[in-house]
């Protein structure tokens, strides 16, 4: 029989059911906040813009979401995955994450998944998007991967097939979050732009440069995106988590207000 730990404060805010027993698995990206530090400020802080994103939202109609920013390495997959995972802690809210980076797929990568087949097979017509969305290992969040990789992304993102199945998963799913190439090298993002309901532009602080960011919302706009705002990640100064300012957990009993 296996006996279970005690559990940790952080088990506890992410557990679902109280004999679950919690198995972190130390090959996701560490940069997945919600999966490994649920209880940190960081965590809440992905929470915060959901609840921006959600409160955008009254009528709770099924949105599709492209995360993207100007260059690569900007953190725009960590921010996809994060942002799709605090839309799945919700309760009865159905979310997908689809990679559709086809030159650098790392969506499976991140939460370690081998590669199956995925987006660009149902762009392609080779596949049903119902037979290839797959569960990311994270509550109820579904997966539909990059798929099998293509020479021509761009051609093969601007079949006419790109609106029917978002259209197919906002019948399925509340929230769609799609991860993509970077703005300024290809035209892959502003199509995708073009085709969802809101983008977020991701500037990571300190490395991203100011006029890359602002040619990408230009570029976004001009392709007819809906650019709803940006997402600033690492944050430099205070590490926040050593702020108790920032803390707002339980007291301790010795602790005063
Ligand atoms: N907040 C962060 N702080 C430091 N490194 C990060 C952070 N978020 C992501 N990374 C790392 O930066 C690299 C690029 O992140 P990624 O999300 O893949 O960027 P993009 O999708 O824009 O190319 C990855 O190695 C990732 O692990
Ligand atoms: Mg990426």
């Amino acid at each position: 029989m296996f006996r279970r730990n005690k559990r940790s404060e952080a088990q506890d805010e992410s557990a679902l059911d109280d004999d679950m027993l919690v198995v972190v698995d130390r090959s996701v990206n560490p940069y997945l906040v919600l999966f490994h530090e649920p209880a940190g400020y960081r965590a809440e802080q992905v929470r915060g813009l959901r609840n921006r994103l959600v409160a955008m939202n009254p009528d709770g109609e099924p949105k599709t979401l492209v995360v993207t920013s100007a260059v690569r390495g900007e953190g725009k997959t960590v921010s996809a995955l994060n942002l799709a995972m605090a839309f799945a802690e919700l309760e009865r809210q159905r979310v997908v994450l689809v990679d559709a980076d086809l030159r650098r797929p790392s969506c499976e990568r991140y939460l370690n998944l081998n590669s199956q087949a995925g987006l660009t097979d149902v762009l392609l017509g080779r596949e049903s998007v119902d037979r290839l969305l797959r569960p990311a290992g994270y509550r109820n969040l579904m997966l539909l991967g990059a798929g099998t990789r293509v020479d021509n992304p761009a051609e093969v993102l601007g079949s006419s097939r790109l609106d029917q199945l978002l259209q197919r998963l906002k019948e399925r799913f509340q929230y769609v979050v799609i991860d993509t190439p970077p703005v300024l090298p290809s035209t892959d993002a502003g199509v995708l732009s073009a085709a969802a309901d809101g983008t977020l532009l991701v500037v990571r602080l300190e490395k991203s440069l100011k006029k890359q960011s602002r040619d990408a919302v230009r570029t976004l706009h001009d392709m007819g995106g809906n650019v709803l705002g940006t997402l600033v990640t690492e944050v430099r100064g205070q590490d926040p988590e050593s702020d108790s300012r920032l803390a707002y957990g339980a007291l301790a009993e010795d602790e005063e207000v």
